[in-house]
């Protein structure tokens, strides 16, 4: 059974290094960071790339749907002068470089499948194909997550084994059947909308439960007092040293 940590550096070090880049994911390491969580995503020619928003505008000197853009094309984009100068050349990483990245670093990931609308299915089945291809088998056990209810069946169906989470924001009134269902490991919740009633059910069905984003200590020691297991936070740094 995957042993999660309770900090888990959202978007790599995200507060510290443009997020989703390599440069994030070297600087949660260097946070001293275990986990790192990810968003995948697919360019218009179905490459799975590391990137969080549906458009290019607000972290790259790109504009438009990343689904409408090839993959050639996000290879001449900057990814992280938008965040600060000395990050200029950062670029959009493959799913592909980022495991390569996360095993050399010795860091366990959670993998945030995050399909465009229709492509629910497809991001989910490429996204595992890469994992099911580079993570070494004997590193640490990843954890699959999304929002979308299909891409966590389809984890389930290919990839059986590994731990899977639902995410929320607002935790959905069929929650329960949706554990069972997907045969789930835990859930994410945007901590903002949780309370201590929600956490207490969701631990005594017995999944494990994360919570986004945390970045401030009193907010993620409430959680944890809760029996939150895991935080996302773009602060891995600051939270490890109040919670090891
Ligand atoms: O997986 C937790 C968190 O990343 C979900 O929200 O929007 O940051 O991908 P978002
Ligand atoms: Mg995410």
């Amino acid at each position: 059974m995957l042993e999660l940590p309770r900090i888990i550096a959202h978007r790599g070090a995200s507060g510290s290094a443009p997020e989703n880049t390599i440069a994030a994911f070297r600087a949660a390491a260097a946070a001293g960071a275990k986990f790192v969580e990810f968003d995948s995503s697919l360019t218009s020619d179905a490459r799975p790339v590391v990137f969080h928003d549906d458009v290019l505008d607000r972290t790259t000197d790109g504009t438009g749907l990343l689904a409408e853009t090839p993959f050639e094309t996000l290879t001449h984009l900057d990814a992280g002068s938008w965040f600060n100068a000395t990050f200029a050349g950062e670029m959009v990483p493959t799913l592909d470089e980022v495991l390569e990245t996360l095993a050399d670093l010795g860091l366990g990931f959670n993998m945030e499948i995050k399909p465009d609308r229709g492509r629910e299915e497809e991001t989910a089945r490429i996204s595992l194909a890469a994992v099911a291809d580079i993570w070494p088998k004997d590193a640490v056990a990843p954890l699959i997550s999304s929002f979308s209810r299909t891409s966590v069946a389809v984890a389930k169906d290919v990839a059986p084994d590994q731990a899977r989470s639902f995410l929320f924001d607002r935790r959905p009134e069929d929650w329960r059947e949706i554990g069972e269902s997907l045969g789930l490991f835990g859930f994410g919740a945007n901590h903002t909308h949780l309370d201590e009633r929600q956490v207490a059910e969701i631990k005594q069905a017995g999944y494990r439960l994360t919570a986004y984003t945390v970045n401030t200590l009193e907010r993620a020691s409430l959680l944890f007092g809760w029996g939150v297991d895991a935080i996302f936070t773009d602060h891995p740094a600051l939270m490890i040293k109040s919670f090891p």
